[in-house]
């Protein structure tokens, strides 16, 4: 955890999950299926009849994980999903979704056969008026309900409710779906009743799977406001937090809320995010809301200061995309690096928090405490421009080519590990793609380049040194020739003093 509140917190988690509203209930449920139809048609689960998909067994990660969790058979989240389905919908190419009714990402149109890509920008360099749409539009997520997915409140063992036929899930709203598949994600294991939870447990952070399933959560995201609005071409943008100081430059009214004037801690009242209501602000139930705190730069001195571009140039030399034991002691990692566990050039070191746990912890409220940071709309912003990093790696460094672990990585974090919890299943290895490639979606960004090295300098300065000594030479002999004839003089006062312009013919290195 990047801040030690949630490791300090000794409550229960009551672990729950989320799947499709036709599919919980009791009998659905009891069936271990979960293949609705995107039509009306008979016999038509996932689109079978059209061809978009057909109902098949859920293929789970059977590799070994790292030591870090020795709880096996406790926790819902092993195996994901197959506690709660063991038959969902694989669709064809061109389709995804939970019934196959949707496009895969990078297709539109009524088969899916058009590409499309979108464009996620820098948030500061959108006009007055995008910058106003994508405020709007993540205000009327927070208040629309998630027209597909519902969320189920109670582990499996009491999912079908005291009479054993009333299903105990519900709706949310779509951003609030965003925030709490984050916390379902980083919830501890239930260890029976007045037993201690057990912590040691992150399927979102703390390993290989940190980057690819935060690709998931924003591409879910983007893609559920996208339906929303009736609008395919509805982008994410960026925030570079690489900008170093004090300040943070997107805490404005007409972005993502300035201070209040009354209160260090809270949102001006001339945000629309002063009004956002936090939910999961407890792990033990997730229905406890609170308030959203929000200090830029008021957390302890090396905790004041976001991270610099030099960071980044840093991070995306690593070219080992994880090493063992890919956990937040990672040595020469990319990941532990962007993550913010090791320095930026690679080091692990317990003190350091850089890249993204800098800019969190940075933010000292409501988006620097793991199991509430979505909750803090600036969440969304952090975390696309450390996906464009993770982007700009992959493009450097070849995906393929480089090493994910298979095997070994702590539970959730193996290359072929569905990612808790989301659904239908999609696993890491499926997320480790350059962006542009099969997600469809690209960032619009200039990446820092290394200022130049010593010996770079040298020869630069060797360079401009002959330069000056040729040019000098030129006007020494320049200056003789004039001064060595008695019409020199003359010439000098009158206007054909030797110049770089007109009369460069009497001005050269070889006079
Ligand atoms: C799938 O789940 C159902 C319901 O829990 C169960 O009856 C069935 O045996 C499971 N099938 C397999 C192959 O595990
Ligand atoms: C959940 O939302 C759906 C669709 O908006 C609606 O039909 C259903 O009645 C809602 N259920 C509850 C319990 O509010
Ligand atoms: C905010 O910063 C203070 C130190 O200035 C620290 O004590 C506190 O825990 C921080 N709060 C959060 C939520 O990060």
């Amino acid at each position: 955890m990047w801040q030690s509140v949630l490791s300090l917190c000794m409550c229960v988690t009551v672990t729950r999950a989320q799947f499709p509203r036709q599919c919980v209930t009791p009998e659905v449920l009891r069936s271990g299926t979960c293949c609705p139809s995107p039509t009306d048609l008979v016999d038509d689960e996932c689109g079978l009849k059209t061809r978009r998909g057909r109902c098949m067994p859920v293929v789970a990660d059977l590799r070994p994980h790292g030591p870090q969790y020795p709880q096996d058979g406790r926790d819902d989240r092993e195996r994901w999903p197959l506690l709660f389905f063991n038959r969902t919908c694989v669709c064809n190419r061109k389709f995804s979704g939970y019934s196959c009714g949707q496009c895969r990402y990078g297709l539109t149109g009524k088969n899916c056969d058009q590409r499309t890509t979108v464009v996620r920008r820098n948030i500061l360099q959108m006009s007055p008026e995008e910058k106003k749409a994508f405020v709007n539009a993540l205000d009327q997520a927070k208040k629309t309900v998630h027209p597909d997915l519902v969320i189920c409140t109670r582990r499996y063992e009491e999912l079908f409710g005291p009479d054993g036929n009333s299903v105990q899930c519900e709706n949310i709203t779509i951003y609030n779906f965003f925030v709490w598949t984050h916390y379902y994600s980083v919830g501890k294991t239930y260890m029976g009743p007045g037993q201690q939870s057990f912590g040691g447990v992150d399927f979102s952070h703390e390993g290989p799977g940190f980057l690819t399933w935060h690709r998931f959560h924003l591409l879910q995201l983007e893609s559920d406001i996208q339906d929303m609005l009736g609008n395919p071409t509805f982008a994410l943008p960026y925030w570079n937090f690489a900008i170093g100081g004090n300040e943070c430059d997107i805490c404005t009214d007409d972005l993502l809320g300035a201070r209040s004037s009354f209160d260090m801690n809270s949102i001006s009242s001339n945000s629309v995010f002063s009004q956002w209501r936090v939910i999961c602000d407890d792990l033990e139930e997730y229905e406890k809301q609170g308030d959203h705190l929000r200090n830029p730069g008021g957390n302890r001195p090396i905790l004041q200061k976001l991270p610099e571009n030099q960071d980044l140039i840093d991070c995306l030399e690593l070219k080992n995309y994880d090493t063992p034991p890919y956990y937040f002691t990672s040595t020469w990692s990319f990941r532990n690096s962007i993550e913010g566990y090791s320095t930026p050039q690679g080091s692990y070191d317990p003190v350091v928090r850089s890249i993204h746990n800098l800019a969190h912890l940075f933010l000292n409220g409501t988006g620097s405490q793991t199991h509430v940071s979505p909750n803090d709309p600036i969440f969304v912003l952090l975390h696309s421009f450390t996906d464009a990093i993770f982007d700009e790696w992959l493009r450097r460094h070849h995906p393929g080519t480089v090493f994910y672990p298979k095997e070994n990585a702590p539970i959730g974090h193996n290359w072929h590990f569905n990612m808790v919890p989301f659904w239908p299943p999609v696993t890491n290895g499926e997320m480790f793609v350059l962006a542009s490639d099969t997600l469809g979606y690209t960032y619009e960004i200039q990446w820092p380049t290394r200022p130049y090295a010593i010996s770079e300098i040298i020869t630069i300065v060797i360079v401009a040194v002959v330069l000056v000594v040729t040019v000098v030479g030129g006007i020494v002999a320049c200056f003789v020739r004039v001064y060595g004839s008695p019409e020199g003089l003359e010439l000098l006062l009158s206007e054909h003093f030797c110049r770089y312009s007109e009369d460069s013919h009497k001005f050269q290195y070889t006079a």
